[in-house]
């Protein structure tokens, strides 16, 4: 047994190097389409910048009108990544794309493409297109003639052209359509055109301004599949705007959470999920218990911490915050379960509110200290019976779940 079991064990190497590599064919497609990616060597991806915001800072108007849209905002986005820049109306996703793409200039700081500073190149020049929230298309053309728009525009024999609209089409599957008029097709088939006309010159990155927020629910949840898969296929780098968290986790390599012209968070889905840094960004994703917690002692960046009831946990403190006499920690409901009283539980209150969701519950916990806190339990066949609203009830957690907030 155990030497069959070796036989196909792979070094831990391998295997990363595998997970962070395209699958071979969809390389080989992506390659025919755009050409090699130079930063691509034996399978390996660099982390490069493709995009990069320094210092930005975006006013509209002037005197009391004045808005600041963007206040010294830096991020890095890497080359082949999809990046979702996420947070609510107005706090300035739009105009970082813009800026991005050139039909808006900084008020100061600069934009970066592949190290260099484009700040002064008009938006035919840049190697970078957009997707708009409304499609833009031309409703009197045919399906191939809006995606080759581009290309004629730009003077490109009729041959080319003609190629390159034939391995659009066939990218997002509307070989079929190939003749329609676009006001003869679904949103959804307007979509893809969108998308096809944006990818056919070979931009190194694509901007998506919330390009699926005018479909309906199954169709949104079919397009995100698709444009995992056109990225994966291409290898463009996707900057992607969504307000929706949902979309932002499932989709996006890392995220940028935005709040007032600020950029608060940058990591992946699971960094923003697990570990949000603030009390914006741990709401705005997600559900969430907050608690102020009594800070005991801090040694090494490790804070010693208590709860109202008088429980103890450790957990990790934010940088500059070792001074703090008290914090607030976020713990998910999801990271939580009821146990008995008396089972030495975290926290102890009296359940006030049993919600049934089908796939899960959730238990409303009226803590002793009257803080309402929210436990969600996955429904299982044959599990325990549900607990009653005003029963006693322990909540217990591991340390793991708990995360300090910098305010
Ligand atoms: N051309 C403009 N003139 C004046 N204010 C603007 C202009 N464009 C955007 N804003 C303001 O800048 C802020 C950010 O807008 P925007 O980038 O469109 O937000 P988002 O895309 O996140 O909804 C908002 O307060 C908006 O009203
Ligand atoms: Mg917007």
């Amino acid at each position: 047994m155990i030497t069959i079991s070796a036989a196909f064990a792979e070094p831990e190497s391998i295997v990363s190097e595998r997970k962070s590599a395209q699958p071979l064919a969809f390389r080989a497609f992506r390659d025919t389409l755009f050409g090699p990616s130079e930063t691509e060597t034996g399978g390996k991806r660099l982390a490069k910048a493709a995009v990069e915001a320094r210092h930005v800072t975006k006013a509209f108007g002037d005197g009391p009108e004045r808005v600041l849209a963007l206040d010294n905002v830096s991020v890095e986005i890497r080359e082949n990544e999809f990046f979702t820049l996420l947070g609510p109306s107005g706090c300035g996703k739009t105009t970082l794309l813009r800026l991005i793409a050139g039909f808006d200039h900084p008020t100061n700081g600069s934009i970066l493409l592949n190290g260099e500073d484009i700040s002064h190149l008009p938006p035919f020049k840049r190697p970078v297109n957009t997707v708009f929230q409304s499609y833009a298309l031309f409703p009197h053309m045919s399906v191939a003639d809006n995606i080759g728009f581009g290309l004629e525009m730009q003077g490109k024999p009729k041959a080319e052209v003609a190629k390159a609209v034939d391995d659009m089409l066939r990218l997002v599957r509307m070989e079929e359509l190939k003749n329609r008029k676009t006001s003869q097709i679904s949103g959804g088939q307007q979509q893809r055109v969108a998308l096809a006309r944006a990818l056919a010159p070979h931009p190194k990155v694509l901007l998506l301004d919330e390009p699926l927020s005018a479909l309906d629910l199954k169709l949104r949840k079919e397009m995100q599949i698709e444009l995992k898969r056109l990225q994966n296929e291409t290898g463009i780098t996707f900057v992607f705007v969504t307000h929706d968290q949902e979309e932002a986790l499932t989709m996006s390599d890392r995220i940028a959470v935005m709040s007032a012209g600020h950029i608060l968070q940058v990591g992946s889905p699971r960094e923003i999920y697990d570990r949000p840094s603030e009390r914006f960004v741990a709401n705005f994703i997600g559900d969430t218990n907050l608690m102020e917690v009594e800070v005991v002692s801090v040694s090494n960046g490790r804070a010693r911490l208590r709860f109202a009831s008088g429980a103890e946990t450790e957990a990790d403190m934010p940088e500059g915050m070792s001074e703090a006499k008290s914090v607030t920690v976020v713990v998910r409901p999801e990271h939580a379960q009821l146990a008995g009283t008396g089972d030495n539980g975290v926290l102890s209150g009296q359940l006030e509110n049993v919600v049934y969701f089908g796939t899960d519950t959730h238990y409303h916990v009226r803590l002793d200290e009257g803080v309402l806190f929210t436990v969600r339990a996955q429904n299982v066949r044959g599990g325990a019976e549900e607990r009653q609203p005003g029963a006693r009830t322990d909540i217990v957690f591991s340390e793991l779940a708990v995360q300090v907030l910098r305010d």
